[in-house]
């Protein structure tokens, strides 16, 4: 995996991540339909998806199971970004073939980009699964489920215009109590031309801000610090009132979301280098509780490789974008993604890539290597002419780098007290409580009593790794 985790787990809106389960207590026992099990894999925005799911599918009387061999349904909501992350769910399939030979009744359905990307071919073709239900059907589930408990093929991969679920209170599977993602957009309208996104997903839409608003102070009043705002450009968020013209962006929404409670704190992700303007900047500076910390995915350090990833800005821009930030947030920690060996990308052009990792001074980064996705703008427009071992060889090049800048970025930090959250126990100690400083690092201390999830806690950095950071509670 290539991907530069944190020690704790990351949180972000990236890096597909890999199976993960749900549970979640069920309804009235006698009028459970069945028992799902769901794994999610891909970004954010998948797994707050399979919160919508659980709770589509809980109103409709199913129940929601951990283990797989209890599951008389079993779903994958799965994710296309790069090669890789279908073969992971295909072998997943395949294994769900064995147990469906155990137990005839069990079904299996796909969910998310792949499910969208591929269309009738996992159901018609291979026949490796019984459902298929992209991104914007998930109120269709039900219904898909009883033409399957016909005999009849389940399958619904419109995309829409208007979907964003806004009415559905995602049912929070795996909570743990304190963190919570709410979904404002969905789609993207960028096509950038490595990216398969567009097509899985469809056209941009935002959700209407009065019920973000309401999610997040219902989160709140449960007793959730801290939510995320998801969206693939969270910049671009644009609300136009149905029936008058009051018009809300991104910046308007952040304000209004810091303004629940000074102690709810407010993060985003992700956020474009093209779109990300001074007035969101000003926002977050003016109200405390918005997190100091900003993913601002770079993909290339040079022009003409972002050129042809259609990526709408130069290296000057986001240049002057980052020192937009350090001028309006002297404090703002920024993260990236990279991409290494894109189409015609030269050693050279390598090299600026690590140039501007350097400039910009990446708290962490997600990195990969180039992978073709067909039917994309570069799948049509360019030659995937990077070998795979020079995409491996700038990758391990980057990622060393990053090292090296987490390691420093860190280690700074080094006697500096912190405000922050606590998430819950140390994955490895449970004598330990683990949670992150406004600045998304992901900091480790002895526990103390008195104190509990949810909590502010003051902590001194001791040691750190490139990964994690140690403390004390002062
Ligand atoms: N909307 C987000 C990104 C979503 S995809 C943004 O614009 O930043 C997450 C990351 O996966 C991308 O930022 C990119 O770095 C990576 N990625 C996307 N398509 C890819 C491909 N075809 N090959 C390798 N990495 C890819
Ligand atoms: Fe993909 Fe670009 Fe949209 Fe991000 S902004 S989801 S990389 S098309
Ligand atoms: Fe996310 Fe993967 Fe789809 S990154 S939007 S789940 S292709």
């Amino acid at each position: 995996m290539a991907d530069l985790q944190r020690e704790e787990g990351s949180t972000l809106l990236q890096a597909e991540r890999q199976g993960e389960a749900y549970f979640a207590e069920s309804t009235n026992p006698e009028s459970v339909k069945g028992r799902f099990y769901i794994e999610s894999y891909g970004c954010q925005m998948n797994f707050s998806d399979s919160e919508i799911v659980a709770s589509i599918l809980h109103e409709a009387n199913y129940q929601s199971t951990r283990k797989e061999e209890e599951a008389d349904l079993i779903l994958l909501n799965t994710c296309s970004i790069r090669e890789k992350a279908e073969e992971t769910i295909r072998r997943r399939l395949r294994q769900f073939q064995t147990l469906k030979a155990q137990k005839p009744h069990l079904q299996v359905g796909i969910l998310g980009c792949m499910a969208e990307r591929l269309k009738t071919r996992l159901l018609e073709e291979e026949r490796l699964v019984d459902l298929v239900a992209g991104p914007d059907a998930y109120r269709d589930l039900p219904r898909l489920l009883g033409l399957v408990d016909e005999g009849e093929k389940g399958i619904n991969v419109f995309l829409s215009r208007e979907e964003t679920y806004a009415d559905i209170s995602p049912l929070r599977l795996d909570a743990n109590g304190v963190t919570a993602f709410i979904s404002i957009m969905r789609g993207c309208d960028n096509m950038c031309s490595f990216c398969v996104v567009p097509f899985t997903r469809g056209r941009e839409r935002s959700r209407d801000p009065y019920t973000i608003l309401a999610e997040a102070a219902d989160l709140y009043q449960r007793g959730f610090r801290e939510v995320t705002l998801l969206g693939q450009n969270v910049d671009s968020y644009a609300w136009v009132h149905p029936e008058n013209t009051e018009t809300v962006h991104f910046a308007g929404l952040l304000e209004r979301v810091a303004l629940i409670a000074p102690d709810l704190r407010v993060r985003f992700s992700t956020s474009h280098p093209k779109d990300i303007t001074d007035e969101v900047l000003h926002t977050m500076a003016a109200h405390p509780n918005i997190c100091r910390y900003i993913h601002l995915p770079v993909q290339s350090g040079n022009s003409e490789v972002l050129e042809r990833m259609n990526r709408t800005y130069d290296s000057d821009w986001y240049k002057e974008r980052v020192e937009a930030i350090r001028r309006i947030l002297p404090e703002c920690a920024i993260s990236s993604d990279i991409i290494t060996g894109f189409c015609g990308e030269t050693e050279e052009a390598h090299h600026d890539t690590l140039e501007m990792m350097q400039f910009a001074r990446y708290s962490m980064s997600y990195m990969f290597a180039y992978s073709e996705r067909p039917g994309t703008l570069a799948a049509r427009k360019y030659k995937d002419d990077v070998p795979e071992e020079t995409k491996k060889r700038r990758l391990n090049e980057v990622i060393r780098l990053q090292n090296q800048l987490s390691y420093a970025h860190n280690q700074a930090d080094i006697g500096k007290v912190f405000e922050v959250l606590v998430e819950g126990d140390s994955k490895r100690d449970s004598n330990s409580f683990k949670g992150r400083n406004t600045q998304n690092k992901m900091i480790v201390f002895p526990k103390l009593d008195g104190f509990r999830p949810g909590d502010y806690v003051s902590v001194r950095v001791e040691s750190a790794t490139s990964a994690t950071l140690k403390g004390v509670i002062i």
